[in-house]
């Protein structure tokens, strides 16, 4: 999440706490390099870290070593100020929530079930594991009535991911870890799922360890983002701004790949722009009084919006003129973002649609507003124009033994070799 976001809800309780790996190495039998080298690496309660790096490289193992799926060879672990590297490591996973690619659900249990795992193990009722299943479902923006009786096979991808992720959420853990989460599911759902995570992260204030290939999905999540390189070296380690505007050197630079610039479009959300505003109508109005009032406020165009004020059309005066009464039938090829959406992703949006602009919408799919490519194209030129942001309150990362890179650990910024 960027930091404009987080300051517009200041009032909410973190309930995430922070990690620690203490000089982490994982060799793996028969291996002759570790797969992760003395990795020490901060990891601040309630924010977003995203691990990216080439395949291979350790990020999973390092997911892993954090809930003990894989037992460290050597360092520790602390979470929350808990040493966890001697607990059971069954007890310790109870309390940190996994998601993995698909949603990783039990092809036998229904979505209810699913959900209800942990709280199930944990002794929970019943009533309280339904009460929770469902809640769970309203928070992940699946119907409780629809779903929860179903089994993994009768839903999307995009659903099974969901249901992944409340069921990573049922026992309310502090820690989520999340394995390519998104990885499988097509790029429009990719969207809206990680749009979810961050409306999600927004209530809960979770602190989340994600790891994504995408380093376009990196910068859209992350607060702060770690590139590593073989052996889970930490290559940078710092916020998404910075890190793009300066990649510490030239794995960097090749990672994040070419149109740097362009990227700056991940970093601004669509909550951050100016929106236009629009003529907006029900369905049952006459057309005519709804095309006055477009006319009237020299809009080529009018939204249409259903009872609950989601956009369901957008019409323009042509449109407008052939019609009799707004119908209620929605418009599938609508183009709609949301106001969490990066801008990058309106841009998809739009050339997707080829119609130069998207509807935004806000809270429960309510309309915002329009957004167009001039909007766009604006917030490029200011991007360009912006100074170097500065990075406070670095999280320490570092890989012991790999680099000499002792004096970052005393000045508190993360290693830059
Ligand atoms: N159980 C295992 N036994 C032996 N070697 C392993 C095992 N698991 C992983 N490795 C090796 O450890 C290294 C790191 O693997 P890891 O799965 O952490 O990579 P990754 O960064 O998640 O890669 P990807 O992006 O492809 O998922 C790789 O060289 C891999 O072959
Ligand atoms: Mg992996």
């Amino acid at each position: 999440m960027s930091e404009s976001t987080t300051e517009s809800v200041p009032s909410i309780e973190v309930t995430g706490v922070s990690i620690l790996l203490d000089v982490v190495t994982k060799r793996f039998p028969g291996q002759e390099k570790p797969a992760v080298a003395g990795l020490t690496m901060e990891i601040p309660a309630g924010k977003i870290v995203m691990l990216v790096g080439p395949s291979g490289c350790g990020k999973t193992t390092t997911l892993k070593m954090i809930n003990r799926l894989i037992e460290p060879s050597e360092g520790k672990i602390v979470v929350g100020g808990n040493d966890v590297t001697g607990m059971n490591g069954d007890e310790l996973r109870r309390g940190i929530g996994y998601v993995i690619q698909a949603g990783g659900l039990f092809p036998h249990m229904t979505v209810a079930t699913n959900i209800g795992i942990v709280p199930k193990m944990l002794g929970w009722d019943k009533a309280r594991i339904a009460a929770r299943v469902d809640e769970l479902l309203e928070l992940v923006s699946l119907d409780p009535a629809l779903y929860r009786d179903r089994y993994p096979n009768e839903l999307s991808g995009g659903q099974q991911q969901r249901v992944g992720v409340a069921r990573a959420l049922a026992a309310d853990p502090p820690v989520l870890l999340m394995d390519e989460p998104f990885g499988a599911v097509d790029p429009i759902t990719r969207l809206r799922l990680q749009d979810e995570l961050l409306s999600i992260q927004e209530e809960l204030q979770k602190t989340i360890v994600c790891v994504t290939h995408d380093f376009d999905e990196a910068v859209k999540l992350g607060d702060w983002i770690a590139i590593f390189n073989e052996g889970a070296q930490l290559v940078q380690y710092d916020t998404p701004e910075r890190i793009l505007a300066e990649p510490a050197n030239e794995f960097v630079e090749d990672f994040i790949g070419s149109g740097a610039g362009l990227k700056q479009l991940t970093l601004t959300r669509v909550a951050e722009v100016g929106l236009g505003e629009a003529v907006v109508g029900k369905p049952g109005e006459r057309a005519a009084d709804v095309l006055s009032r477009a006319e009237t406020a020299g809009h080529g165009h009018a939204v249409i919006v259903d009872e609950r004020d989601r956009p369901i059309q957008w019409l323009s005066l042509r449109q407008l003129e052939r019609l009799e009464t707004i119908t209620n039938v929605p418009d599938p090829k609508l183009p709609v973002v949301g106001y969490r959406a990066t801008l990058n992703d309106a841009l998809d949006t739009m050339l997707v649609s080829s119609a130069g602009a998207a509807l935004v919408t806000g809270r429960r799919d309510m309309f915002k507003g329009v957004i167009n490519v001039k909007t766009i194209m604006d917030a490029i030129t200011k991007a360009q124009g912006a100074a170097a942001v500065q990075s406070a309150n670095a999280p320490v990362g570092l890989n012991t033994g790999v680099f000499q890179a002792a004096a970052a650990a005393t000045t508190g910024e993360p290693a830059q070799p």
